[in-house]
């Protein structure tokens, strides 16, 4: 299995528009050992022909420019055989509205994810201009679902399983129902080699299930938002925590390197990082730390090979 990352920062990315804290800066000017990031988007294919995409960020178009590997072979055309959705937060699927070159596209995805993206969503109509534009795949949770490339097997088979997570910012208070399909993580199985990937960007804490299938991976990625839970409030950014926003930290007491250290999946590597997250700067004592724990921080354009 190929896996590159494309986009590894979270929402907004490193630099942010519109921040100027010492993680930003230092990406801006070069003052800090700090580099810019994209927001998070992972290619995946078993074959380096036919690609997948672990969610569809902002930033896309960029993104496919910047890996060779999906850049189309005729005049119109697309390695990209699938895209899969964690969640339906604007930095997993804004992109979705950008592929809207009549491009045909094929995305998996819980229903509730589906459903929070496009009812009524009037931006969605153009992605609606030909029935066959946009073929929709329903991930139940539990279930095994072979992703296919041009109706045949790709070699990679995707479980959906459930998260605790939160709604997107923008169906807040809209809905009020919750299904336990708003937020997922992905098993990709590759045959027949049987290598595994667990993808896991956003966790809002852990569950015995969550820690089953990230103990039970060839390559763990696993959510790097913030290091601490009182990030953005001691910075004065924000007067959200990471437990209000559904991100358990990395460090700290209950933080994911302490409830992982017993999962020895060989690859583990912290994603959907935060601007102002300290192991973003590579010669940070927090960075050390996760490094020392065996875990590897997401940069754009790394590649693992399982
Ligand atoms: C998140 O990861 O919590 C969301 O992307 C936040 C947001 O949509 O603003
Ligand atoms: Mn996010
Ligand atoms: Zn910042």
């Amino acid at each position: 299995m190929d896996i590159r990352v494309l986009g590894s920062a979270a929402g907004g990315g490193c630099p942010q528009w519109n921040c100027a804290c010492a993680n930003c800066r230092g990406a801006r000017d070069g003052s800090m050992r700090i580099e810019a990031r994209k927001q998070e988007c992972v290619a995946v294919s078993a074959d380096t022909r036919a690609w997948f995409l672990l969610n569809a960020s902002p930033e896309i178009r960029s993104q496919i420019e910047a890996f060779p590997a999906l850049h189309p072979r005729r005049l119109r055309d697309s390695p990209i055989e699938g895209i899969l959705l964690t969640n339906g937060d604007l930095d997993h699927t804004l992109g979705l509205l950008s592929l809207r070159e009549s491009q045909p596209l094929v995305i998996y995805a819980t229903e509730a994810v589906r459903r929070g993206f496009v009812e009524g969503n009037v931006l969605y109509r153009t992605l609606q201009r030909r029935p066959e534009q946009v073929t929709w795949r329903t991930l139940p949770l539990g279930g095994e679902v072979e992703l296919t490339a041009n109706g045949a097997p790709s070699g990679l088979v995707v479980e959906a399983f459930a998260v605790p997570g939160k709604l997107p910012v923008h169906l807040e208070g809209l809905l009020t129902a919750r299904s336990g399909e708003e937020n997922v993580g992905f098993r990709i199985l590759e045959r027949p080699t049987g290598r595994v990937l667990v993808y896991l960007p956003a966790v809002g804490h852990l569950t015995p299930e969550v820690l089953a299938k990230a103990g039970h991976a060839d390559c763990l990625f696993f959510d790097g938002t913030f290091w601490s839970e009182d990030e953005l409030v001691e910075l004065g950014a924000s007067a959200k925590r990471a437990s209000d926003m559904a991100h358990l930290p990395i460090g700290g007491e209950g933080g994911s390197l302490s409830a992982l250290d017993r999962v020895n999946t060989p690859v583990r590597i912290y994603i959907h990082l935060n601007n102002t997250n300290p192991v973003l700067r590579e010669d940070s004592a927090e960075r050390a730390i996760a490094r020392r724990a065996g875990w590897r921080i997401a940069r754009d354009g790394m590649e693992i090979v399982l």
